[in-house]
């Protein structure tokens, strides 16, 4: 679980909303790649009821991790859950949080209730990142004019990703839905 001292994962509840979406906004701040709508993102998935999992990561009574989890299509497929947001106060980088939130995720869609028949993960991400919990790029998933190595799935059982990650729209794509 990492270098943390005390640190605990779990749901998030209405009252940690505010914090989420500071977190959020400092960490894609920094960030390689953001788009700085990611807070916006998580906020609209909420509202719209499309967020089948949202962990946050507390030390010492703060939160300094997220991970947001909603449904996606693969194509004309359903059952995939896409990853993302996934953020670490900077401060709290490099500590082990982050992959303590992606494997509390991996663990609860393969056996919570929120993952029932679930196919597995997508992502658009970091390979160097994502690849350390078996994540890896697929012939044919894709998401347009993003590089083909940055869209990722972790297939839970034998059925492979296969076609265009459809995001939910929160995410402000101009993908068909
Ligand atoms: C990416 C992020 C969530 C990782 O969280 P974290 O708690 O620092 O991650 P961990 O401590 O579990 O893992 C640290 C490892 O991740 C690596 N890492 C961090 N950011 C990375 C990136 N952009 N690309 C590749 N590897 C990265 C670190 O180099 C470190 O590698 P090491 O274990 O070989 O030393 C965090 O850095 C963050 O919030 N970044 C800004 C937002 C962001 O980019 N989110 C990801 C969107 S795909």
């Amino acid at each position: 679980m990492g270098r943390g001292t005390d640190m605990q994962i779990r749901k998030e509840t209405a009252r940690d909303c505010p914090a989420i979406s500071r977190l959020i906004a400092e960490a894609f701040l920094s960030a390689q790649h953001s788009t700085g709508r990611e807070a916006d993102i998580v906020i609209g998935m909420r509202a719209a009821g499309a967020l089948a999992l949202s962990l946050v990561a507390e030390e010492e009574g703060r939160i300094v991790g997220h991970i947001a989890i909603s449904e996606a299509r693969v194509g004309e497929e359903a059952g995939w859950f896409l990853v993302g947001p996934l953020a670490v106060l900077p401060a709290w980088q490099g500590r082990g949080i982050g992959s303590a939130l992606m494997k509390a995720a991996i663990e609860e869609l393969k056996t919570g209730e929120a993952g029932g028949q679930s196919l597995g993960f997508v992502l658009v991400g970091y390979p160097d990142y994502y690849g350390r919990f078996g994540f890896r790029s697929f012939a044919g998933l894709t998401v347009a004019g993003v590089p083909a190595e940055n869209v990722m799935g972790l297939p839970f059982g034998t059925r492979e990703p296969m076609g265009e990650l459809i995001h939910h729209p929160a995410f402000g794509l101009d993908q068909k839905e």
